[in-house]
């Protein structure tokens, strides 16, 4: 049986999660790659700060290169630019592969980080990086690749979602909500990031890349955010029949010269309430995809929190370590967990 060493960097709402997961689900995530996956450390700026969650001691570090170094997969949660990046560019130059949910690094340095991975034949995943835990990154990259994606329209930020929400249901102020937002896992570090625009703005630059296969400059991104929506614009949009959600706008269009090319934005925006994206509520992202083919497809889940993103994080990370190991599990075989087969039949009359 192969070990594979995973280091992580950042314990904090997410981190911490994923630590916990691969420390209580080592065996069946063993099971699943047909390697075992060796938490050998977590890289912080405090080693002794108070975690949310119970974990060994042992594992915290603030020495992040030399975990890096002794490490087969990377996983970045520390977020921000720098010194996420030197990291990633350290991991993927010393032979390791990555898992990051850093959007706000991917939407400025994505081309740069790509290029390298690309060039040592190293696997850079992202999935938790736009909408938390639901599956898009790859559904976007692989399974609508045969596809023409025509639009999408996405709510992906929870935060905000969340804040509109309550200024829809509760007639809290945007400030109250925020407090809560916050207290419960879901805003940045600076949630300037989230009520700004730019943290949908960075997603909405990672999907119209993946929707359209083509590099899209976060700067050509337009953004507005929420600050200015008022309890007001929210009352008359409620008795018009809509509800005040920020969306995430990319779309192939053709200007008046014939010109086709790819237009991404993001601003707060009138949904009708009969859209299936006007029963987002909370901190729940969804994305709505039109393709040629495929017609209307939409993704829906937990846009924010620990638990729910580390859910993607260790998707990846599965994905990555099952391509370490050579004649490990194919599909048929990692589906062999000794999972009795019940009779039992319940009838679901509401949903
Ligand atoms: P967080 O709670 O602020 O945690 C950041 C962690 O990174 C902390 O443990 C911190 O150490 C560590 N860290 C920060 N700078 C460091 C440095 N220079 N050296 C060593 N360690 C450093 O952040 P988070 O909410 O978990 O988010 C992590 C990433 O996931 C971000 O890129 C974020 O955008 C993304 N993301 C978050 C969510 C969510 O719902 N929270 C969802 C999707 C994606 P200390 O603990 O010692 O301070
Ligand atoms: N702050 C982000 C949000 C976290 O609220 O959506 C998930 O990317």
């Amino acid at each position: 049986y192969r070990n594979l060493r995973v280091a992580l960097l950042g314990g904090g709402t997410v981190g911490a999660q994923v630590a916990r997961l691969m420390l209580e689900q080592a065996d069946e995530m063993a099971s699943r790659v047909g390697a075992s996956l060796e938490l050998v450390g977590i890289a912080v700026r405090d080693v002794n700060a108070e975690r949310s969650v119970d974990l060994p001691r042992e594992l915290f570090t603030t020495d992040a290169e030399s975990l890096i170094l002794g490490a087969d997969i990377v996983i970045e949660l520390m977020g921000g630019i720098e010194p996420a990046r030197s990291y990633i560019l350290l991991a993927i130059n010393s032979g390791a592969d990555v898992v990051t949910a850093n959007k706000a690094l991917l939407a400025e340095h994505g081309p740069e980080l790509f290029a390298a991975a690309d060039q040592v034949g190293a696997q850079l995943n992202y999935e938790a990086a736009v909408a938390g835990a639901i599956p898009i990154v790859r559904p976007l990259r692989d399974s609508l690749a045969g596809d023409r994606v025509k639009r999408i329209l996405g709510i992906v930020n929870g935060t905000t979602n969340f804040i509109l929400d309550r200024m829809d249901t509760e007639g809290d102020t945007l400030d109250e909500a925020l407090m809560m937002a916050t207290d419960l896992g879901y805003a940045e570090a600076d949630p300037t990031a989230d009520i700004g625009g730019y943290d949908a703005a960075q997603k909405a630059a990672l999907l119209a890349s993946l929707a359209f296969h083509t590099p899209v400059p976060l700067a050509s991104v337009y953004r507005e955010g929420i600050t200015a929506v008022t309890p007001e614009q929210i009352e008359s949009a409620r008795k018009a029949g809509y509800v005040v959600k920020l969306l995430a706008i990319c779309e192939r269009l053709t200007d008046s010269t014939g010109q086709e090319g790819v237009s991404a934005r993001v601003y707060p925006a009138m949904v009708h309430r009969s859209h299936p994206l006007a029963s987002v509520h909370g901190a729940n992202n969804a994305v709505f995809v039109e393709a040629e083919s495929a017609g209307s497809l939409m993704f829906y889940g937990a846009g924010a929190g620990g638990v729910e993103t580390a859910s993607a994080v260790l998707g990846d990370l599965v994905s990555i370590a099952r391509r370490h190991v050579v004649g490990g599990p194919g599909f048929a075989a990692s589906n062999h967990a000794a999972m009795p087969i019940l009779s039992i039949n319940t009838v679901i009359t509401r949903y």
